[in-house]
C-alpha cells in the first residue's frame, strides 16, 4: 500500500482541530502530516497521534515538498491564494471554504452521494457548506426513487459554524445573564460582540453570512445552489431560511420536500436506514428524535420526525441533525481524502 503525504491548512481553527481528531480516528495510510496556520500560530505545538507537531506558517513555498493531499479549513481568502499554488504542484486540495464550490470544473462532494465526481480529479475539490452536506444524505435517495419537485429548508444553526468568535459571543452571553424578578432574562454586563450584530444568547438570528440584493443571505443561496449542483438538478425549485440559534454545536434542519411520485412512509424509512451515513431516530411515542446535544461528536446524519405533509399531494417533512464541525466540515473532508486514496 502506498504511503501518502497530507497537509492540513488552518490546523489551529475550530474545523482544523476536528480534522486532526478525525484523521487520528481513521488512521489512513498517510506517512507524513504537516500542519499549517497563519504567522500568529507558527511555532505552536499540537499533539497528534501521540506525537508533538510544530505548526508551520503557510507561505508560497509550503507546497514545494510534494504533498499528495491538502485539507484547507482557513477561509476563502487563504484558499483563493494558496489552493491553486498547491494544485499546481500536484497536490489535490480539499477545500472547506466557499471559494471554489460553484466553479464548474470543481467537484462539490458529499462522498455518500456523489463520490464518483472525484475520480480522475487532480486539482481542487470543494467541501460543501455545512448545512448543505447534512441535507444531501436523506435527499439523495428520495430524489433517486421519487424525484424531488420542490424543497423548503428552515435551519437552526449552531454557533460553532461561525468559528471561534461566534462561540465566544455565545459563551459571553451565557456568562453575562441573570434571571430578573419578573422571571424575564436580562443581560447584566455589556460585553463586546465579536461576531454577530446582536447577542446570540437568548435570540434566534435570521441572518447567516451577508445579505444579498434579492433579500436572501449568502448562506441561504449556498444551500439552494449547492443542493442543485450536488443532486445534479440545476432547475429544482428550492427556498431556504437559515437561522443562527444559541446552540454551541450541531445544526438542526426542518426540510419540507414535495415529490413527483407517491410514496409510502415505511418505504422512506427503509430507504434512509439503508443509506450509508444516515441514522434514523424516529419514535415519537417515546419522545425519540434527533437533538443537538446527543448528535454532537458523531459523524453520521440523524433523521427523525419523518411524516407526510398533508398540505400537498406528495409531501414529506423530515428533521435532520448533524455535527456541523464533523460531518458538516471535518469528517466530510477526511472522507473525501479516504475516497481519493481508494480510487488512486
Ligand atoms: P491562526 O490560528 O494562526 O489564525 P477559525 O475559523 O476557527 O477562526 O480558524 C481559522 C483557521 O485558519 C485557523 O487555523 C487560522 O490560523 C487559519 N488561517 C487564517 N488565516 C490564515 C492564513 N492567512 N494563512 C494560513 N492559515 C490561516
Amino acid at each position: 500500500m502506498k504511503d501518502y503525504k497530507l497537509a492540513v491548512v488552518g490546523a489551529t481553527g475550530v474545523v482544523g482541530r476536528t480534522v486532526l481528531k478525525v484523521l487520528e480516528e481513521k488512521n489512513l495510510p498517510i506517512s507524513k502530516y504537516v500542519f499549517f496556520a497563519s504567522s500568529k500560530s507558527a511555532g505552536r505545538k499540537l499533539m497528534f497521534m501521540n506525537k508533538e507537531y510544530t505548526v508551520q506558517e503557510l507561505n508560497e513555498s509550503s507546497f514545494n515538498e510534494n504533498f499528495n493531499f491538502a485539507i484547507f479549513s482557513a477561509g476563502s481568502n487563504t484558499a483563493k491564494k494558496y489552493a491553486p499554488i498547491a494544485a499546481s504542484k500536484g497536490c489535490i486540495v480539499v477545500d472547506n471554504s466557499s471559494a471554489f464550490r460553484m466553479d464548474k470544473d470543481v467537484p462539490l462532494v458529499v462522498p455518500e452521494v456523489n463520490a464518483e465526481t472525484i475520480k480522475n480529479n487532480h486539482g481542487i475539490i470543494a467541501n460543501p457548506n455545512c448545512s448543505t452536506i447534512q441535507a444531501m444524505l436523506p435527499l439523495k435517495p428520495l430524489n433517486d426513487k421519487y424525484i424531488i419537485k420542490r424543497i423548503v429548508y428552515s435551519t437552526y444553526q449552531a454557533v460553532s459554524g461561525s468559528g471561534r468568535d461566534g462561540i465566544c459571543d455565545l459563551e459571553n452571553g451565557v456568562k453575562n445573564f441573570k434571571i430578573g424578578k419578573e422571571k424575564n432574562i436580562v443581560q447584566t454586563n455589556n460585553y463586546e460582540l465579536k461576531k454577530f450584530p446582536y447577542p446570540i444568547f437568548n435570540n434566534c438570528l435570521p441572518h447567516i453570512d451577508d445579505f444579498l440584493d434579492n433579500g436572501y443571505t449568502k448562506e441561504e443561496m449556498k444551500m439552494i445552489n449547492e443542493t442543485r449542483k450536488i443532486l445534479n438538478t440545476p432547475n429544482l425549485p428550492i427556498t431556504a431560511t437559515t437561522v443562527r440559534v444559541p446552540v454551541f454545536n450541531c445544526h438542526s434542519e426542518s426540510i419540507n420536500i414535495e415529490l413527483e411520485k407517491d410514496f409510502d412512509l415505511n418505504e422512506v424509512i427503509e430507504l434512509f436506514n439503508n443509506f450509508p451515513g444516515i441514522i434514523v431516530l424516529d419514535d415519537v411515542k417515546h419522545n425519540k428524535y434527533p437533538i443537538a446535544t446527543e448528535v454532537s461528536g458523531h459523524n453520521e446524519v440523524y433523521v427523525g420526525r419523518i411524516r407526510k405533509d398533508f398540505s400537498v399531494e406528495h409531501g414529506l417533512n423530515i428533521w435532520v441533525v448533524a455535527d456541523n464541525i464533523r460531518k458538516g466540515a471535518a469528517t466530510n473532508a477526511v472522507q473525501i481524502v479516504e475516497k481519493l486514496i481508494e480510487f488512486s
